[in-house]
């Protein structure tokens, strides 16, 4: 959909002027605020096609399943080796949770053409993923992380969640 496209490049763009800061919590907090967009834009589809919102559905998916690898294979040991261990498993946790409610949502959508069940579980995965993101990452334990590495090791997490995130390419549809 051209409308979700832009909204996509731009975005992206915001995210990738943040990551060329060099600064891997200006970048997670860049994809939050995309998600967040994303979400608001899924939201109030309810005049839209079914597969308008089958589309706004598949860029929520692909920008959640990038930014969940890019953690899991970057920022999440990362904790764990600063000894922040009970956190770590804790978010890995909420995003094992958040990827079963992304595929009750897509379940949802895909089965349900008249489309009025499908609010549910997409009014819960927003919920959890927003309050992960806000709550917890951002507001208490990145910036703990940032502050126990070095500059070197900052650096190391920032291209390295960079190249996680551009290994999931969007779906095509
Ligand atoms: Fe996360």
């Amino acid at each position: 959909m051209v409308a979700a496209a832009a909204l996509l490049s731009l975005q992206r763009a915001a995210a990738q002027s943040a990551a060329a800061r060099g600064d891997w919590f200006a970048t997670i907090k860049a994809h939050d605020a995309m998600i967040a967009k994303s979400f608001e834009a899924l939201m109030t589809s309810e005049r839209r096609t079914q597969l308008q919102r089958e589309r706004l559905i598949a860029v929520t998916g692909y920008q959640l399943t990038a930014h969940s690898v890019a953690e899991e294979n970057v920022i999440y040991p990362a904790l764990a080796m600063v000894g922040m261990t009970a956190e770590s498993d804790r978010l890995y946790l909420d995003q094992a949770h958040a990827k079963v409610m992304n595929g009750q949502l897509e379940l949802a959508v895909g089965t349900n053409r008249a489309g009025s069940t499908w609010t549910e579980p997409a009014r819960a995965l927003q919920t959890a993923v927003l309050e992960h993101a806000k709550e917890d990452e951002a507001a208490q334990l990145y910036p703990q992380l940032q502050q126990k590495l070095t500059p070197e090791q900052n650096a190391l997490l920032t291209a390295g969640y960079q190249r996680e995130f551009a290994s999931v390419k969007p779906r095509r549809g």
